[in-house]
């Protein structure tokens, strides 16, 4: 097998990636296919989200380091985890010296990409090489948006930053799909929003949109995604079904 890379990115902070990227990764996983979580953020926010191990070696020191053996099992059957802390915040200045310093992430995933179906990229707020990395390495890219204001200048901001990508560092990479979260049906200004999005966006934006939910706020405290803290709860029923979408996509892309 080759696993199929995908990374949650977007340079707005507070928008989701995490959350989506941790719940995704648990659902794939509990459908039977091997995956591979990696949190690409200094937070270190998918790592508590799964009660991880954030004090030992991770993202930081396989990358940066060489460090052979970071990957770590999770209480979740068919899901492993490469773990993130604070450590990791330097790689973006330290990166710069690397040779080929795009290609660092693709190449350290070479040597696993056949142990896994699903790898799983969480990455950090900004678009700075980390994310770049990200990017080179992936197949597919899913940018989770919240309905906000300025929403629309952030996404032509990195839909540019795609482009730029696939037009020399990652020819190969595929954009999944913007999906909307933390969708307030009651708020006016979340639906004109999301109406304008899908005006810009046409059928690049998920037809499945993550409410908000308290439930998916809660989760993260207790180290457990949405399917296992709550599994009837509005988040976890839109997070299923997005996740679906999500391979129904990834089928579609091959096809293309
Ligand atoms: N659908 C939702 N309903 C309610 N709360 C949510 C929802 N999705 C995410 N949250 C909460 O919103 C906050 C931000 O979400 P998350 O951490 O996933 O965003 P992020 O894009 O990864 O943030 P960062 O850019 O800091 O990494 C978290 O506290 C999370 O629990
Ligand atoms: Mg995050």
């Amino acid at each position: 097998m080759t696993a199929k890379i995908i990374m949650f990115g977007n340079q707005k902070g507070g928008v989701g990636k995490t959350t989506t990227a941790l719940n995704m990764a648990t659902i794939i996983a509990a459908s039977q296919f091997k995956t591979l979580l990696i949190d690409f953020d200094p937070q270190g926010n998918s790592t508590s989200g799964i009660n991880g191990d954030k004090k030992r070696a991770g993202t930081y020191q396989w990358i940066i380091n060489d460090f052979e053996k970071p990957i770590q099992k999770t209480y979740i059957p068919n899901l492993d985890l490469i773990s993130s802390n604070m450590e990791l915040a330097a790689a973006d200045v330290e990166l710069f010296s690397f040779n080929n310093r795009e290609f660092v992430l693709k190449k350290k995933l070479q040597q696993i990409i056949h142990h896994y179906d699903f790898i799983l990229l969480d990455c950090p707020p900004s678009l700075g090489l980390l994310t770049v990395n990200a990017m080179t390495a992936s197949t597919h890219i899913v940018i989770p948006m919240q309905c906000e204001y300025y929403a629309l200048e952030g996404i032509s901001h990195i839909s540019q930053i795609i482009q730029r990508i696939q037009g020399g560092l990652n020819p190969g990479l595929k954009l999944l799909g913007i999906l909307l979260t933390m969708y307030d049906k009651r708020s006016s200004l979340n639906q004109q929003i999301a109406n304008d999005i899908r005006y810009h966006f046409q059928q690049i934006v998920f037809s499945t949109v993550i409410p908000r939910n308290v439930k998916i706020a809660e989760a993260p405290s207790h180290g457990k995604p949405i399917i296992l803290y709550d599994v009837k709860s509005s988040g976890s029923i839109s997070y299923m079904d997005a996740t679906k979408e999500l391979l129904q996509r990834i089928n579609i892309s091959e096809a293309t």
